[in-house]
């Protein structure tokens, strides 16, 4: 019998952007790009790359040109097969990728929590990926850490597996942050359980230094929990809530620790996206070179 395997993930694109205002006035901070691609672009790619097949985008208002970026552009390509640009051609062959991908849009920006819910049809009774539309995981392979993230989903028999990667004391404010419900060393490459979760919690109250890094498994009862869950003080639904309600009904909740060959890059504040653009373009096959040589003449005066 093959591995049990999830088919469908769901992308919550539908965030204002507003820490990174003015660059996202007009523009999804989804469409930034990180070297030669637009974040949700490597987002896609990882889905894909992890044997997911459907994909169901939660935008919003001001959110279109990420439908157009997916979407074919016959124009465009006829235009660069009369000029033989079969560079561009190639680049341009990721909306020919046989995923399917499907769009809602979220009415307010009431939370993650309540752009996830929009996907509960989409889901149905299975497991599905949640996704993080601005957020890139950096693997050993493309999409190996969703892979190894559902696989450990599927062999503890979690309701929910979460990634979740170290951040600093000081920087655990930004994030969800997981209790383990064992003391003592964590192991990485193999889930364990947990017993609480708390969105972003104060410096210096947060239960570990462990953050929810963008990648969710989650059963169907996610749903369920995320109806029941109350708002927050801003009147938004989060979703690491909804998780802790489902830690406080007993079932069973897992994370899933990054390895150290693997890194996640948070497009969500300008600190992360300038690190991310300068190691997506360092990186880069075409450019990087150049790039390298550019900084190397002038690091006297970095
Ligand atoms: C969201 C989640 C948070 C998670 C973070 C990861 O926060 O609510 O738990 O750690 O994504 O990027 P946001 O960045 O939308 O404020």
């Amino acid at each position: 019998m093959p591995p049990p395997s999830v088919v469908k993930a769901i992308v919550p694109v539908a965030g204002l952007g507003t820490r990174l205002l003015p660059a996202t006035k007009s523009m999804p901070k989804e469409m930034l790009p990180v070297g030669r691609k637009p974040v949700v672009q490597y987002v896609a790619e990882e889905l894909q790359a992890a044997g997911i097949p459907q994909i169901l985008l939660i935008t919003g208002r001001r959110k279109q040109a990420i439908e157009d970026h997916f979407d074919a552009d016959p124009e465009l390509t006829a235009a660069l097969q009369r000029a033989g640009n079969e560079r561009m051609l190639a680049d341009l062959a990721y909306t020919d990728s046989g995923t399917r991908f499907f769009y809602t849009r979220q009415a307010e920006p009431r939370g993650l929590g309540d752009a996830v819910l929009y996907g509960a049809e989409f889901a149905g009774n299975e497991p599905c990926v949640v996704a993080l539309g601005d957020s890139i995981i950096y693997g050993e392979r493309p999409g190996s850490t969703l892979r190894a993230l559902v696989a450990g989903h599927f062999a503890s028999g979690a309701c929910a597996t979460v990634l979740v990667e170290d951040v600093a004391p000081d920087d655990v404010y930004r994030y969800g942050i997981v209790a383990p419900a064992d003391a003592g060393e964590l192991p990485i490459g193999e889930p364990f359980r947990l017993r609480d979760i708390v969105e972003k919690p104060r410096v210096g109250a947060a239960p570990s230094c462990l953050a929810v890094a963008a990648r969710y498994i989650l059963n169907p009862d996610i749903f369920d929990a995320l109806r029941q869950t109350p708002l927050d003080s801003r009147g938004e639904l989060q979703l690491t809530d909804a998780i802790r309600l489902l830690i406080q009904w007993g079932r069973p909740v897992y994370a899933w620790r990054l390895r150290p060959s693997e890194q996640r890059y948070d497009i969500g504040n300008f600190e992360s996206y300038f690190r991310a653009f300068v190691d997506f373009a360092l990186a880069d096959e075409r450019y990087g070179y150049t790039l390298r040589k550019y900084l190397k003449a002038r690091a006297y005066d970095i």
